[in-house]
């Protein structure tokens, strides 16, 4: 009989694969706790046309990404493939805004976007991210870099990532933009891929993002966004890179980043690493003052982020030496149970990760079971342990043994590992 598999571009996570997502999920919960960011969880699946409306019907996502279908009403339906507009519907239907004049959420959870599955790029992927709504000022924007920063320092990414930083203006700045780029190209309208000239008629900011080479050193010689900021957009942008240097937050201007969601205005950035192949991008987000109001909310700007946390894992320093028990309690004999389980538990109630063998194997076994585990200590159940009050207790890191009363193991644990 065939095996039933899973969907092509979803992954199973195993052991010991899911200690490197706890550790990641802990440092996410951390970090967002340390900068007053509070935890919001919103359905899986909202009506497609949350998604058309805020990340825009021409984008790559919903012009050909998403796991759409009709529900039994007629309704028609979509597996999030983003948070940013679930978070957005969630704050407008449960008048977030009352509840504080600014809301800084955080999130994690699994996305589902129907693209060519390659290295870090899945079906179902799975993102952390933050929205921070309520404030128009730069310095909210930089809070929102800092702490994606803090986030990738923890994760010790900092040697190998980037971050890339433009402002795309306000909707004034980029209605100008848009007709001089036209402009612009329209000359050269025939060199473009056919993507590049449906772009063209669609949504031409997108063009910026080409991976054409050729297609970029005609872009070059366009005129630059930055031309056509506002005064306030000038000041914004201004601010943020000043506070970023303050910060000592390394950064480099990209006029070309434009992102592939249609809610953004003026900020926009991305984290790319240089230990990650085609798909570099560990983190994406930007300002979007015009979303909650385009959705049927109150005026509200917004800002935030997503990384993918696929990518940061596999940019993570590889190692997995991390040990999976603090001490291992060996038993040879099966009378010697009662008084292993007894320890086992007194040292559990401590704190203490304990394991043992349930598979009753020969002590050799054992042995190799504890070193497997990268336990600290074995301590070895066997006939003399039995009736006195000792017990051997091995340190397996520098290889010395002591014997010792519960009590003094229990104190030797507690100094060393708790
Ligand atoms: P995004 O750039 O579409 O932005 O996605 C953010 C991150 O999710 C990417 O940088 C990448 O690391 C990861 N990612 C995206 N697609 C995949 C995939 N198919 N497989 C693996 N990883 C993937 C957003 O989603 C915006 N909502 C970010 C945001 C929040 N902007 C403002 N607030």
């Amino acid at each position: 009989m065939n095996i039933i598999r899973n969907i092509k571009g979803t992954h199973d996570i195993l052991p010991p694969e899911t200690k490197k997502w706890q550790n990641l999920e802990k440092i996410v919960r951390k970090s967002s706790e340390l900068f007053g960011f509070e935890e919001i969880r919103t359905p899986i699946f909202e009506q497609t046309k949350l998604f058309s409306r805020s990340v825009g019907s021409d984008s790559d996502i919903v012009s050909k990404e998403m796991y759409s279908w009709d529900d039994r009403d007629g309704t028609n339906l979509t597996l999030r493939p983003e948070l940013t507009a679930s978070v957005a519907r969630s704050f407008i239907q449960n008048n977030l805004k009352a509840r504080s004049p600014l809301n800084k959420l955080y999130y994690m959870g699994p996305l589902f976007r129907r693209e060519r599955p390659q290295k870090g790029r899945q079906r179902q992927f799975h993102q952390f991210g933050v929205e921070a709504l309520g404030s128009e000022f730069p310095e909210i924007d930089v809070e929102v870099i800092s702490m994606a920063w803090t986030i990738i320092l923890k994760c010790q990414l900092i040697g190998s990532t980037s971050l890339q930083l433009n402002s795309i203006g306000s909707r004034e700045c980029r209605e100008k933009y848009r007709e001089a780029l036209k402009d612009f190209v329209h000359p050269y309208l025939k060199d473009f891929s056919e993507t590049s000239q449906k772009r063209f008629s669609e949504n031409i900011l997108r063009l910026l993002d080409t991976k054409s080479d050729k297609e970029q050193l005609i872009l070059d010689d366009a005129p630059k966004i930055s031309e056509y900021y506002t005064k306030e957009d000038k000041s914004h942008f201004e601010k943020i890179k000043e506070l970023l240097q303050t910060l000592k937050i390394p950064f480099l201007i990209n006029s070309k980043l434009v992102r592939g969601l249609d809610y953004y205005s003026r900020t926009v950035f991305e984290f790319t690493s240089s230990s990650l192949g085609a798909q570099n991008a560990i983190l994406g987000g930007g300002r979007y003052d015009n979303l909650i109001r385009d959705l049927g909310g109150k005026e509200t700007p917004g800002i935030g982020f997503a990384a993918g946390m696929e990518r940061f894992l596999m940019a993570m320093n590889d190692e997995n030496n991390n040990s999976k028990t603090d001490i291992y309690v060996a038993c040879i004999l099966e009378e010697g149970l009662p008084k292993a389980l007894d320890l086992s538990n007194d040292l559990r109630g401590l704190g203490i990760r304990v394991s043992s063998d349930p598979l009753r194997r020969s002590l050799k076994a054992q042995m190799r079971d504890a070193n497997k585990l990268k336990s600290r200590y074995i301590i070895i159940i066997g006939e003399e342990e039995l009736e006195g009050e000792v017990f051997i207790v091995k340190d397996l890191e520098r290889g010395d043994q002591k014997a010792l009363t519960k009590s003094e193991v229990i104190k030797l644990l507690k100094k060393v590992i708790i």
